[in-house]
């Protein structure tokens, strides 16, 4: 047993965010049904291209364990057949740009008379208020969020992060919208609206930076390089390179092979509790005593100067000898590992993190399974759909069309050309 067993979603997702959401709710067993337009479907099957005539990564590693129907949702049968999806399902996800649905004429107050224990998941970029009608795209999300401006370097322009944080971050808290609104309907018995802005989910994930805007009311923040260097703070949270988020001052390091290798760094956290430890491990055991450095408050305007000694260290070994080293002694420490180190680290394979997916157009790929873990709700990832595999199987199976009545819908163009069944 899955703990979404019997749980029906209409998967009216695409590009990232919404798909997100809707491949953890199949991984938790959900029936996810992805509505796509006909002959087209999700853009992103045809973006970034590595294998001419398949579909791409990008849609393959975001779209697993769902099925796919071909329906046109503007065309009447279509309409009629969409209706019956939403009668059928207990969760609607979808998240196109503002006001996309309401002009197909399935607006939440239509959605909840047709199901009134439907629960309708919605992705926008903004929330209500100025920039409601805006479409937005991660990196837009990234810069509204307030992620940007406190990324990347003092003396630099902001940054966007390589985390999708505005896109499988929204996807991520609308789950668990979801999955509270699945429970709280168990005893209202009423479905009800889940609505995630980008902009909100990356300012949520982002609030530290918040946390630092507030405390520089009350004098420079002596964790960030910035102070020791006696640099002046100004009226926002700045960039921060790569010092640490939290109270325990932190650092990237080069360690040995950084002049060829991009990645041969590690990070270096010089926690309080185990300054001593690292003091020994570097070969500056006086630093243990010596007034100016013995006491965490008294090291933050010394950080480039611990730093540099600390990677004079670090550049005689390679990152995972620093790992190896620190880890014995409670050292925070963390090798900065390439997409390909990854890849190829059969330790994510073993916990399901990193799986490997047969697919009938482009053989086998990798991609990140189940990031989250449940004792008693096993995953097993399956390919993503082709376009409009099951759109038969789901007229028939889930909304009972049959005889006459199946070949009209079919005649009508509403859903695309019957396929056959794939070979696996
Ligand atoms: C992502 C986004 C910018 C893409 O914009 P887009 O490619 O122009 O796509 P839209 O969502 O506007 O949809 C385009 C049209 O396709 C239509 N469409 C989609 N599926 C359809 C179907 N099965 N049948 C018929 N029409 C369909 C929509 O109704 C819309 O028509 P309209 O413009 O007449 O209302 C936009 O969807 C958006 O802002 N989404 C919310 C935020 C978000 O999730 N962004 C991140 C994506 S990773």
């Amino acid at each position: 047993m899955k703990a979404l067993d019997g749980i029906k979603v209409l998967d009216f997702t695409h590009v990232q965010s919404g798909p997100t959401c809707t491949q953890l709710l199949a991984w938790f067993g959900a029936d996810v049904i992805k509505v796509e337009r006909p002959g087209v479907g999700d853009a992103t099957r045809k973006q970034l291209i590595d294998v001419p005539g398949a579909d791409s990564l990008y849609f393959t590693m975001l779209n697993h364990n769902k099925r796919s129907i071909e329906l046109n949702s503007k065309n009447e049968t279509g309409k009629e057949v969409l209706t019956r999806l939403i009668e059928e399902c207990d969760v609607l996800v979808e998240n196109f740009a503002p006001g996309a649905l309401d002009r197909m004429g399935f607006s939440w107050e239509r959605i909840q008379e047709i199901n009134p224990r439907i629960i309708m998941a919605s992705i926008k970029g903004f929330g209500p208020g100025k920039y409601e009608d805006c479409k937005v795209y991660e990196n837009v999300a990234q810069c509204a969020g307030g992620s940007a401006s406190t990324t990347g370097f003092l003396d630099g322009p902001p940054l966007v992060t390589g985390a999708q944080i505005g896109d499988s971050g929204t996807g991520l808290h609308l789950c668990l919208g979801i999955v509270t609104a699945l429970f709280q309907r168990e005893k209202s018995g009423r479905g009800q609206k889940v609505s995630c802005a980008m902009q909100d989910s990356v300012l949520n994930l982002a609030r530290v930076k918040l946390r630092d805007q507030q405390r520089l009311a009350a004098g420079p923040l002596k964790e960030y390089s910035q102070f020791g260097e006696g640099v002046p703070f100004g009226e926002a949270t700045p960039r921060a390179g790569n010092d640490s988020g939290g109270g325990q001052p932190g650092r990237i390091l080069k360690c040995k092979g950084w002049e060829q290798d991009p990645n041969a760094y590690t990070y270096f956290i010089i926690q309080a509790a185990v300054w001593e430890k690292v003091c020994d491990v570097i070969g500056r055991p006086e630093w243990k005593t010596q007034e100016g450095y013995a006491k965490p408050p008294e090291r933050l305007d010394k950080l480039n100067e611990i730093f540099s000694t600390i990677e004079e260290w670090t550049m005689t070994r390679t990152k995972f000898e620093v790992m190896e080293i620190c880890n014995p002694h409670d050292i925070p420490v963390g090798p900065i590992l390439s997409m390909k180190e990854i890849s190829e680290d059969e330790g994510l394979y073993a916990t399901g993190t990193m799986v490997r997916v047969d697919h009938p157009e482009r053989g086998e790929y990798l991609s990140v399974g189940c990031p989250i873990k449940l004792s008693d709700s096993d995953v097993e990832v399956t390919r993503s759909p082709l376009l409009g595999e099951h759109t038969s199987e789901i007229l028939s199976d889930v909304l009972g069309y049959s005889g006459d009545d199946l070949d009209r819908v079919i005649g009508s163009g509403a859903v695309g050309e019957i396929k056959a069944e794939a070979a696996e």
